[in-house]
Formats: C-alpha cells, sequence, structure tokens
C-alpha cells in the first residue's frame, strides 16, 4: 500500500447531489478502510452559510442513510474530525479570500490541496480563476490537484475553451478529469481479461469477431435533472463519456506498461481510429429517441415531456445507439454498436463480444439441429460483474443435438466486495495516480467522434422517436445493424441469445 501524503480536500458543491451521494459515503468507506492519511481533512465549501457544526450534522445523516444497518463508531468518530465546512454564497467577494486564509492558516491543515469541483459544469472556469489568481493554485506551499467531473465541455470547441481557461492557472499534471465508469472495478477488469490471458489475444480481432456491443442501460428517468439533462441528452450524458471509454479499453493494443501515459496513449489511438462520421451518414450511424410514459417495476412513470423542468417540445434524447468502425489493422470492417437509455426495461451494463460462426457448419445434417449458434463473450458490469462465455455442446442423450451453455467465470469469492468507482479515484488523487483520469486528448478525440451527431441533431428538432418507459428503447434502432443476423442482446443468460429486440 502506497503511503498518502496529508491533504485537505475542499468539496466545492459540498451540499450538492455528487457529494452527497458519492463523495461523502466513498470518503468515509475509505475511513473505515483505514486508507486516509491520519492529518488528511474535508472541508466542504457550498453556498450555505452553515458553521462546522451544520456540515457535520448534515454528513451524519447523509452517512445514516447510506448506512441504515449502522456505521463502524469508532471510523465515523474520526470521520468526524476531519470534517469542517466554509461558506462561499454567490455574491460574496470575501469568500475566496477567506478561504485563502483558511486553507494557509488553520491550525493541523496540510499544505497539499485538492480542489473538488462538484458543481455545475458552468461554474468551473470561473472558481479556478478565482482561486488561480488568489495564488492557491500555484504550489508553493505544497501539491495542488484539482477533479473536474465530467461533462467536460459541450463539445469539441467548448471542451479546447475550457481547457484553456484551466490552462491559464493550472498544468496538465495537476488536472484530474473524472469519468467514474473507469473506476469501476469490473471496468478495470476488462484490461486484467485482456492483457493477463494470453489465450484472448488470438481471437481478439477481425478474423473472429463478428461485432461489439456496449450497452448501459437504466431504470431511472432523469431524477430531477432537467436543467442538466436538456442540454446534455444521452449522446453527451453516456456516450461520449462513458461508452467511448469502454470501446477505448476493448479495443486498444496492449501497452507498453500499465503507466498513466502508456495506458492513455492507447486509448486515444483507438479514440484516432474511430471513421468519422460525416454529417450525411449521421442517420445511418446513429438513432436516438425519447421515452413516453410507461410502466417500470409495475409503478407508472410519466414521460420526458412531463418531467419537471423539462420544455414542452423538447427534442432531447434520453436514449442513443451508435454504430462505430475503427479503422485499424486489428478492427477493420467489425461494427461495434453502442446503446445508452433511460427509463428502459433493467438497469444493466455489459459489453458483449459476438463472435463469428465456424466457416462450415458441420452438424448441419444432423437431427434436429438449428442453425449453429456463433460464441459470445460477456463482460457484465452492473448490477451484477459477470464474465460469461458461452459455447455449443451436445445435448446427452443418443441424437447428435447441441445446446448452448454459459461457461461463467464469476471471479468474486466468498465476501468480498467491489468498492464504488469513487472510492479508488479520490485515493488516486491523493496520490497522485492519473491512470483512470482522462487525457486532454482523450476528451478531444470523444468530441470529434459525436460532434457530427450532435449537429445533426441539433438542427432536426421537429421530430424524435418515442419509446415506453419500461421497454428496450425505440423501434426502429436494428436499422443500424449490419447483418440481419445480429441483434441487441439484452440478457447475458443463455435464453437471451435469441430474444431479439426491435
Ligand atoms: C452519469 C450520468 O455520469 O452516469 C448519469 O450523468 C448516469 O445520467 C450515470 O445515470 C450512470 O452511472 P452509474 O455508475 O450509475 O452506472
Amino acid at each position: 500500500m502506497k503511503n498518502i501524503d496529508p491533504c485537505v480536500l475542499v468539496i466545492f458543491g459540498a451540499n450538492g447531489n455528487l457529494s452527497r451521494i458519492k463523495l461523502i459515503p466513498a470518503l468515509f468507506r475509505l475511513e473505515v478502510a483505514g486508507r486516509l492519511s491520519d492529518s488528511m481533512t474535508i472541508l466542504g465549501c457550498g453556498l450555505e452559510s452553515w458553521k462546522d457544526e451544520r456540515w457535520i450534522s448534515e454528513v451524519t445523516d447523509i452517512l445514516k442513510a447510506k448506512f441504515p444497518d449502522g456505521m463502524d463508531e469508532q471510523a465515523f468518530e474520526r470521520f468526524c474530525t476531519r470534517l469542517h465546512y466554509h461558506p462561499n454564497p454567490p455574491g460574496n467577494s470575501d469568500a475566496y479570500a477567506k478561504l485563502k486564509q483558511v486553507l494557509e492558516e488553520t491550525p493541523g491543515f496540510a499544505p497539499n490541496v485538492v480542489f473538488y469541483m462538484a458543481v455545475r459544469p458552468s461554474e468551473f472556469p470561473a472558481i479556478i480563476d478565482r482561486l488561480g489568481t488568489l495564488g492557491l493554485l500555484n504550489q508553493q506551499r505544497g501539491w495542488c490537484r484539482v477533479v473536474i467531473e465530467k461533462p467536460f465541455g459541450y463539445d469539441l470547441l467548448s471542451a479546447q475553451t475550457l481547457q484553456g481557461s484551466l490552462y491559464r492557472h493550472l498544468n496538465e499534471p495537476q488536472i484530474y478529469r473524472i469519468d467514474h465508469y473507469l473506476g469501476k472495478g469490473t471496468v478495470q477488469n476488462v484490461i486484467v481479461f485482456r492483457f493477463a490471458n494470453i489465450l484472448l489475444e488470438p481471437i481478439w480481432n477481425n478474423h473472429y469477431i463478428d461485432h461489439v456491443q456496449i450497452t448501459h442501460s437504466e431504470t431511472l428517468g432523469i431524477e430531477g435533472r432537467a436543467d442538466y439533462y436538456e442540454s446534455a441528452g444521452a449522446l453527451r450524458d453516456m456516450i461520449q463519456s462513458h461508452l467511448l471509454q469502454l470501446l477505448a479499453l476493448v479495443a486498444m493494443e496492449p501497452p507498453v506498461t500499465l503507466s498513466a501515459e502508456h495506458l492513455r496513449d492507447e486509448k486515444v489511438k483507438v479514440l484516432k481510429a474511430i471513421r468519422p462520421i460525416t454529417q450525411n451518414s449521421v442517420h445511418a450511424h446513429a438513432f436516438r429517441g425519447q421515452y413516453t410514459s410507461g410502466t417500470i417495476n409495475g409503478k407508472p412513470v410519466p414521460g420526458y415531456l412531463d418531467e419537471p423542468g423539462v420544455t414542452p417540445d423538447s427534442a432531447t434524447e434520453t436514449y442513443a445507439a451508435l454504430k462505430l468502425f475503427i479503422d485499424n489493422w486489428r478492427w477493420a470492417g467489425v461494427p461495434f454498436y453502442l446503446r445508452t437509455g433511460k427509463r428502459m426495461a433493467e438497469n444493466s451494463s455489459a459489453i458483449c463480444i459476438r463472435f463469428k460462426k465456424p466457416p462450415q457448419d458441420l452438424l448441419r445434417h444432423t437431427h434436429h439441429h438449428e442453425a449453429s449458434h456463433p460464441n459470445w463473450i460477456m463482460l457484465g458490469i452492473q448490477p451484477n460483474d459477470s464474465l460469461k462465455i458461452e459455447m455449443q455442446v451436445k445435448v446427452p442423450g443418443l441424437d447428435l443435438t447441441t445446446r448452448t451453455i454459459s461457461l461463467d467465470a464469476t471471479y468474486r469469492k466468498g465476501t468480498e466486495q467491489e468498492h464504488d468507482a469513487y472510492e479508488g479515484l479520490l485515493l488516486d488523487v491523493m496520490l497522485g495516480d492519473h491512470s483512470l483520469f482522462l487525457r486532454i486528448d482523450e476528451v478531444e478525440w470523444a468530441w470529434r467522434t459525436v460532434d457530427p451527431i450532435i449537429k445533426v441533431w441539433a438542427m432536426e428538432r421537429d421530430f424524435i422517436n418515442g419509446y415506453q418507459a419500461g421497454s428496450w428503447g425505440p423501434r426502429g434502432t436494428y436499422r443500424l445493424f449490419d447483418n440481419d443476423d445480429q441483434f441487441w442482446r439484452h440478457s447475458l443468460n443463455p435464453e437471451g441469445a435469441d430474444l431479439q429486440a426491435y
């Protein structure tokens, strides 16, 4: 275990959703696991004019709600001693100067600082500018790191503009651009699965792989986030970031080492090799939809247009599917199908890799033989992490009949638990490890991939396909598939292999 330098973690947006739902519970779990340095402190920074006591009581409520079965009392007491609060109300021009004073003069505060931007993206540049102008980012007292949440811009140009404003005060090594998918243990398992097992390498290419599907579906709607989601949509919210990262991990060449730069060099090469989608070909490569009212888990739910804060004629997509090609030797001709949607039938994130059929169907003359089933490798990311390989075997008996079996290589043993993505990522920031954070060129190439689609969809605002909440998405997405025998794989169970989606 590496030693972590003591630091002050300043959370801008301390009372916001991200902080309450992800950051505070993740920090507490790190406390329980004994992974926080003894003299590390957490300074919540928010609009409310609270004192430390009020912040501690808010955090207590968050943790009690998160861990209703009780908490490690000693860890909880230790955690509370780390908590401080600094009010940063809008329009208070002194607030940043006071923050500087707090950081530099509070006894027990370490000179190293992490600034975590858990605020709206539009607020990043102004906050960085204030901190930079006051000399709080110049690393003269200790190191200083800034964590930027996604989305990083809303297209290529805005991402470059945001980058320009960060570079006025920060160097690249100080910047940690989060894509929390990279913090998920199952996502990191893609690297282990591919590069710690030699038997996959010979078949991991266009000679053997028919196509790759990457899915993130969720039953939740926009959960009161209309102000963000209306200007984002599914393409920016999920595909530009999380799903393209998954694609890069599946498709990249083995890096020289697993160091941050080597890993990111290989991911960038994949993103660069994605065949550009011209504006004329957007309809052949992309499909969007918006949920209408329906039923989720037996309960009626409203359509997107009836969600609070959504404009009545909004054409924002809550479902997006893409077909991409990676023009390099390994992947030429292999379609990568990506899809994501809110208010879908199930919560499911998975990478499904379909292999080609054997060159000859030798069993075709035998009795009871159905058309041959191809092999699949499936990596379930959530809700359950799993690794499955589907193969054909003979059914016991006198006839030569086949059936599909699933080799289930679930790798979790006994009580082993996966950690929340934010735990590992917060630890990495404090350790100074960039491997699971995005470099600016990754972000730029991901925007280059989706920008033409964004442009066309922004112009075509008169019509958007609907899909019923609780379904698997809009009808018509099948037209993205290159062949009749390709279809969305909804379930990772063998019987699900034949479930055709429309
Ligand atoms: C976020 C998106 O980045 O990822 C959300 O903004 C989405 O819209 C979420 O729901 C999904 O993350 P997870 O970890 O729940 O799969």
